[in-house]
């Protein structure tokens, strides 16, 4: 059961709308805008959704899945049609579509093989690979003035990435971006109902495909990830079937590049908004860690992230009914002054910024975030070797795509000199 209302002792604030055009644009000034004090938690009934902004407050859900369930994470915001929802049931796509959003002992059964096959082993193995793309990439620019950082690298290189780690053959990447595209408008956006059926049809396809996928790795063996899977369901097939294969390959096609398209386009943003910083960074390379832990602090590429109460619970002094639905501000648990000293600074040389809650903490915390954070730091490194005066390209209008949850500019124009 969940609540649409606001219970007795909690602010509502009914003009946030994290789907608005004003707050697509510009999270940051909608949170300046908030009352200081009163401000910890609040309800918009806009989504339905109780608003925590606080570190402290989103590190205690995080670290009680007992209390705070994972079932919110992906559910859509907007009722669906019922056509639309058949063909999702009838494509495989249950209510809880993967393991982002399973409780225990659901959660682990597909944690565990993930996590084990996706070893800092074949992370770091990947490296020499994601350096020859970024350079590859940046080679189709060579000599032009001016380029969209996000089409040239933000966008393929964390696609290519992902899908060549999964064993996905190169002349499908096209057609599985496309794909997330729909998923991020059903999970965290608010179709129409006229879109819907096609965004459905879309992901019954996407899910026939990896299990297709699944299927011919079973046959042909490969040196990836689905490869290490059927492994491990070859060891002891009970323990992890074909059919929850597919669903890990789910996750990860989507959470693996999306995020990173967003914290590349973010981070770059953000270094070349300051002229010094850039060249801070291009004469001290060894400060791009950093500067990729300061991006997800301070902007970072998944802004809010969600959960729903399994029985009553007090949180930021009100109490809860069993069924509340908790909008994670994690952008906002970034500028918190309670955890981070002159938050709204953007700092290179800030020791506690890799304290940021921007991967979720606890059981669910992302398994990508040592490969999403390799691949920025290549992509800024590859940059910052070609480009020492790199700057952002005058009067552009950035705009994002319109969800809750994954956040970079669409076009980020930049200038080489
Ligand atoms: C670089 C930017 C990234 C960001 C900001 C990010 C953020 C997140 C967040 C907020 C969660 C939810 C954590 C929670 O509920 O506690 C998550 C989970 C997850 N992420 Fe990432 N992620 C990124 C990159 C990646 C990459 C590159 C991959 C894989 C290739 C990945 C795979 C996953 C998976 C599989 C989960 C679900 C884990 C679970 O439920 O146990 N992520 N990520």
């Amino acid at each position: 059961m969940t609540t649409n209302a606001s219970v007795p002792g909690c602010p509502v604030d009914e003009s946030f709308d994290p789907l608005s055009a004003q707050f697509l644009a510009d999270p940051y000034a909608v949170m300046a805008g908030l009352p200081a004090d009163g401000a910890p938690i609040f309800f918009a009934p806009s989504i339905g959704y109780y608003v925590i902004t606080r570190y402290a407050d989103i590190e205690e859900v995080f670290r009680d899945p007992a209390t705070y369930s994972a079932a919110a994470a992906q559910a859509p915001l907007v009722p669906l049609v019922p056509e639309a929802g058949q063909i999702l049931l009838a494509g495989g796509h249950k209510p809880q579509p993967s393991m982002v959003s399973l409780d225990e002992p659901e959660h682990a059964r597909l944690r565990k093989p993930a996590a084990r096959a996706f070893s800092m082993k074949r992370v770091a193995a990947m490296i020499p690979a994601i350096e020859a793309t970024a350079a590859r990439l940046l080679d189709g620019v060579a000599g032009a003035t001016e380029f969209d950082l996000v089409a040239t690298l933000a966008f393929p290189l964390p696609a290519n990435v992902v899908f060549s780690l999964m064993g996905v053959p190169g002349n499908d990447f096209a057609q599985l971006k496309r794909w997330c595209g729909y998923r991020a408008a059903l999970g965290w956006g608010r179709p129409a109902p006229e879109d819907q059926v096609e965004i459905a049809t879309g992901m019954a396809a996407y899910r026939g495909y990896l299990r297709g996928l699944v299927d011919i790795k079973v046959r042909a063996p490969g040196d990836d990830l689905t490869t290490d899977l059927i492994a491990i369901h070859d060891e002891a097939p009970e323990r992890l079937t074909l059919d929850e294969i597919s669903s890990i390959l789910f996750s990860l096609s989507f959470a693996g590049h999306e995020t990173t398209t967003g914290l590349i386009g973010n981070a770059v943003r953000r270094l070349l908004e300051d002229p010094a910083r850039w060249a801070e960074v291009v004469s001290q390379p060894e400060l791009i860690p950093a500067a990729v832990e300061e991006s997800l602090r301070y902007d970072p590429s998944v802004p809010a992230w969600r959960r729903v109460t399994t029985r009553p619970a007090t949180l930021a002094g009100v109490d809860l009914p069993q069924g509340a639905r908790l909008f994670l501000w994690l952008a906002a648990a970034g500028r918190d002054a309670a955890a981070f000293a002159e938050p709204d600074r953007f700092d290179l040389h800030r020791p506690e910024a890799d304290r940021h809650l921007a991967f979720g903490k606890g059981l669910h915390f992302c398994l990508g975030a040592n490969l999403g954070k390799l691949e920025a730091q290549i992509a800024i490194a590859e940059l910052a070797r070609r480009y020492p005066r790199l700057g952002l390209a005058p009067d552009q209008e950035l705009t994002f795509h319109p969800n809750i949850s994954f956040r970079g500019p669409q076009v980020l124009n930049v200038r080489t000199q």
